[in-house]
Parts: C-alpha cells; structure tokens; sequence
C-alpha cells in the first residue's frame, strides 16, 4: 500500500505556478483545483491553465474538478494533460459514461463526494474508477478546519474498496496536516491532498517528505493496510 502525497497549488502563489511546481518536486501528484464560481463559490483557473502548467512540470497532474457539468468539460483536461481527472458526484449527470470517457481518453477518473454526499449510493460504481475523493472540508477554499465527522465515511469507503477486492485509490482533501493526517491514514486514506500544510510551510519540499513519512508509519500499523 503506497501512500502518496499531492500539495494543491490552490494554495501556491498563481502568479509563479511553475516555480511552486517545482517547490513540491518529489511530490507523487501536483492537484490541481478547477473551480467555475458556480458549484462551489469560488473561481480558480481552467483548461489553458491546466495545458501550461503540465508542459512547465514533470509531476502529474491530479485535477480536482469542482465544477458543473463535469459530462461536458472533464475530458478536456484529459486533453489538457491531467494524469488523473476528479469529478464531484454531485454534478455529474452520467458519472458511469464520464468516468469510462475518461479512462478511454487515458487518465485516471476519480468521483469526489462533498461531506453531506454519502459513499453507500454508489459502492456498485466503484469498479469503474481508479480513485474515490472524500472531501474533509466543503469544497471551495483551502485553510479550513478538518472535518473529523467525515472519518467513519473513510472507513466505510475503504470497507467498501476491500468488500470488491478493487486496487483504486483513497483520497481526502481538506485540512490534511500533521496533526490530521495519522486520524485519516488510519481511517483508510492512502491519497494525501495538502495545501496549507505544504505550501505554509518554510520549506515545501520537506513538508511533503514529513507528511509522507508520518502517513506511512501510520499505515504500517493500520488495521485495514495490513489486512490488505
Ligand atoms: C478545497 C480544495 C482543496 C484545498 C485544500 O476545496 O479542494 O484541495 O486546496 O487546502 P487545505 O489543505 O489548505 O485544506
Ligand atoms: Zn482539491
């Protein structure tokens, strides 16, 4: 079980994205946060962004969609360069088809879950993608507070994950720090977004390396990893 850490350059300085690309090399992914002012109220970057910023790093890109009508728009990050395209369920009209166009155009699709959406719903779709998201904050700004009420959905979800024997990923976004990271390794994450944690720190770099050191010290003595 690999643990992997993606800093979001939600919270990086936009105006030199590809130096605080290259502040968090070593990172496994860059996330990068799409948000269209509409599904959540906030407005960040898009598609020519996402192209620039691919060609300007050697770390893939990990796009968290928090937008409407990710069936029309998400394949044009596949195109854009993502490496792995996160849609929230909530605005998906056809997650199966959206999902299934993105693996086709050769990402990793992924289904996020705002905090109020529970996982049970949609335990049949999870064969058809490489990663869940578990929001651990409301989507929409980064620095807020971890929702500690989220950690039992993490634990159903990886119930889930090994129920149908599936590889997929486990993601949490939201308040992921040192001081909450070991509560969501133990609860069955193994994919790490952190931005005021990685990019508040003094050095980025090293904060990537601690959290990731703490995660997997974590998961070595985490009931569901061991089993796995
Ligand atoms: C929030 C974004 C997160 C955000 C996390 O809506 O999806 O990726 O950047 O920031 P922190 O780690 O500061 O909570
Ligand atoms: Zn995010």
């Amino acid at each position: 079980m690999a643990v992997q850490i993606n800093p979001s350059i939600l919270s990086a300085d936009f105006s030199r994205l590809a130096e605080e690309a290259r502040a968090v090399e070593g990172a496994d992914w860059l996330h990068v946060d799409v948000m269209d002012n509409h599904f959540v109220p906030n407005l960040t970057l898009g598609v020519p962004v996402v192209e620039s910023l691919a060609r300007a790093t050697d770390t893939p890109l990990d796009c968290h969609l928090m937008i409407e009508d990710p069936d029309r728009w998400a394949p044009a990050y596949v195109e854009a360069g993502a490496g792995s395209v996160t849609f929230h369920v909530e605005a998906a009209a056809a997650p199966v088809r959206l999902a299934r166009e993105i693996r086709a155009k050769g990402a990793r699709a992924s289904m996020a879950l705002k905090p109020a959406t529970p996982i049970e719903p949609y335990e049949d779709l999870l064969s058809e993608l490489d990663m869940v998201l578990i929001m651990t904050v409301e989507p929409g700004f980064g620095g807020q507070a971890f929702l500690d009420i989220m950690l039992p959905k993490i634990r159903r979800t990886r119930e889930l994950i090994a129920k149908h024997g599936l590889e997929m990923w486990l993601q949490v976004d939201g308040g992921v720090s040192a001081d909450t990271i070991e509560r969501c390794a133990e609860a069955g994450a193994d994919v790490f977004v952190a931005g005021s944690a990685v990019y508040g720190a003094g050095d980025p770099a090293e904060a990537v390396r601690a959290l990731r050191a703490q995660a997997r010290e974590t998961l070595a003595g985490a009931a569901w990893a061991c089993a796995h």
